[in-house]
């Protein structure tokens, strides 16, 4: 599997409420500098967090009344189109029109509470697709959980979505069920796959009464579980969306934010008090798997609990070679029973 983490997508590297207006900050982003911030006209931008003129981070800088970004240097501004609309050196007789400078802006879109931010192959290119909704009325941000793990984007991507390293590396009480045979169906999304929704076997959903859960994925990394049920006659939901952000080769942040109705508020602190544990059991794994990897062994994909892995690296390789040769995506993933042991 090609190591570079894909582009011509969205990734989402914060949540809107972590930006006020006349903030910024960086943020990498696949290795790259980012600088996002959001105007004092509350709209979010993200430009190449490197001033042209003598590469000072414009996120040193700061935001002025006027909406534009000043770099700390020597005072340059940017909109947030990262037109250069000021050099505050030049005189009246110099015709030298800042608007010909420029720096690298992303495409970028905030909604559902999420920052997501366009990283396109060729600067300046196409946009294609949108980024993910989340599949409710309303949706809030109700619970957060971020965590940097010290590995590449394919590792905590496939860590994700393994089926079968909960009962070794999620071994509490409150979790763990006497491993059994499980047998699950899935199919193919536009750009991955979906576990069809099922009862689950895990007695923690109890609280939430008679439910499904449906768990998603799609490039670049976006895992959705989706349980709905129905209390006194009301169809409800409850989402995970977990994503894997690249941040370069050997840090991803995996951020996980939970969707729920407002009545369910009692979720709440079960997820503060377990939340953060579950999600450092995986990251402490791929830590010590790194410690593996630094020999560069060879791995191995092996039967139906690891298919989502395959299908992982199967996709990603469709995506790569689409982006590459500029021809369409087709998804290689087909309708498969995959049965394992967890
Ligand atoms: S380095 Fe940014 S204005 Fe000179
Ligand atoms: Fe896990």
């Amino acid at each position: 599997m090609s190591e570079a983490p894909l582009r011509d997508l969205w990734y989402m590297p914060a949540l809107s409420a972590s930006l006020k207006p006349g903030q910024m900050r960086r943020e990498m982003l696949l290795g790259e500098p980012v600088l996002l911030g959001r105007m004092r006209d509350g709209q979010a931008f993200a430009m190449r967090d490197i001033c042209p003129h003598r590469g000072v981070p414009l996120s040193a800088g700061k935001i002025l009344a006027e909406d534009t970004v000043q770099c700390a240097y020597h005072g340059w501004r940017f909109r947030r189109d990262g037109v250069c609309s000021a050099i505050p050196s030049l005189t009246e007789d110099q015709d030298l029109d800042p608007e010909k400078i420029r720096v690298r802006s992303y495409p970028i879109r905030e909604q559902d509470g999420l920052i997501w931010v366009y990283v396109a192959e060729k600067p300046g290119g196409a946009v294609k697709g949108a980024p993910p909704r989340i599949p409710m009325d309303h949706p809030v941000p109700r619970w957060v959980e971020i965590q940097t793990f010290g590995c590449s984007v394919d590792h905590a991507v496939i860590g994700l979505m393994d089926p079968v390293h909960a009962a070794f590396v999620h071994d509490h009480w409150w979790w763990k069920r006497p491993m059994r045979l499980k047998e699950k169906h899935y199919g193919p999304l536009p750009m991955g796959f979906t576990m069809s929704p099922h009862k689950p076997s895990k007695p923690a959903y109890s609280l939430l009464g008679d439910v499904t859960t449906e768990i998603t994925f799609e490039l670049p990394s976006t895992r959705f579980e989706i349980v709905e049920g129905k209390l006194f006659g009301k169809r409800f939901k409850v989402i995970g969306l977990t994503v894997c952000t690249p941040r370069d080769a050997e840090h991803t942040d995996t951020i996980h934010v939970m969707y729920w109705p407002a009545w369910a508020f009692f979720l709440w602190p079960i997820f503060m008090a377990l939340g953060p544990t579950f999600m450092a059991d995986d990251r402490k794994m791929v830590e010590l798997q790194r410690e593996g990897l630094k020999f560069n062994p060879n791995l191995m994909l092996i039967q139906d609990g690891d298919q989502p892995a395959i299908w992982y690296s199967r996709i990603k390789k469709a995506w790569a070679d689409s982006v590459e040769n500029g021809t369409e995506f087709v998804n290689p993933v087909k309708e498969r029973v995959l049965r394992w042991r967890s």
